[in-house]
């Protein structure tokens, strides 16, 4: 009867496993938590700036794709800003649209929806606007680029889609730095 219970409390056991002490030994540990300070004398989370209020979604000052594809492209395309943009697109963009920018990345492979090619003419004639709308606002399976890159930062990763990968030039691969 005695070793039948036992039995019973050792199969239970798994249920209440998550508050052994071991059981967040990974989480505790000496490493920096995400919004933990790094300032010894001022722990916790940085105060928010006065009158800042949460937003909900994207944030962007344009409402939506319609108000977004009137724009013009504020930022003239020169060697500063295509340079600028290149490097921004072979962050966040070359994963699914390659580095040549028609949609050969390797996580775009995996993609039910594959990534639209950039260099085709369908996005040739788009408007700059568009382009900044939909890197604003995602499409349905890209996602939004509003909270990673700023106004100005998806200006020049246009300007970089327009006068090297539309211009049929492939984008330079970056090698990670050697071991
Ligand atoms: C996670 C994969 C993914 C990433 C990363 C990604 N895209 Fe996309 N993109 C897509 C997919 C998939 C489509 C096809 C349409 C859709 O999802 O709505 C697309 C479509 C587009 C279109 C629409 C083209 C047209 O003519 O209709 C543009 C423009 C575009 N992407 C630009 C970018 C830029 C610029 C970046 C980098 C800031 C980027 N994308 C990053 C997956 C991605």
């Amino acid at each position: 009867m005695m070793k039948l219970s036992l039995a019973i409390v050792l199969l239970l056991v798994p249920t209440f496993a998550q508050a052994w002490p071991w059981s967040d030994d990974m989480a505790n540990q000496i490493s920096i938590k995400p919004q933990e300070s790094v300032d010894l004398k001022n722990p916790g989370m940085r105060p928010y700036p006065k009158h800042s209020v949460p937003i909900p979604g994207v944030s962007s000052l344009v409402k939506d794709m319609g108000a977004s594809e009137k724009q013009l492209n504020p930022i003239p395309a020169d060697d500063k800003s295509v340079a600028l943009g290149g490097k921004l697109f072979q962050i966040y963009c070359t994963p699914c649209h390659g580095y040549s920018g028609k949609g050969d990345g390797l996580v775009g492979a995996k993609l039910l929806l594959k990534p639209f090619d950039l260099t085709a003419d369908q996005t040739k004639e788009r408007s700059d606007g568009f382009i900044w709308g939909y890197m604003t606002f995602g499409g349905a399976v890209m996602p939004s680029y509003a909270n990673d890159l700023s106004a100005t930062e998806r200006w020049n990763v246009i300007n970089y889609v327009r006068k090297v990968l539309q211009n049929g030039q492939s984008a330079v691969a970056v090698t990670p730095a050697a071991k």
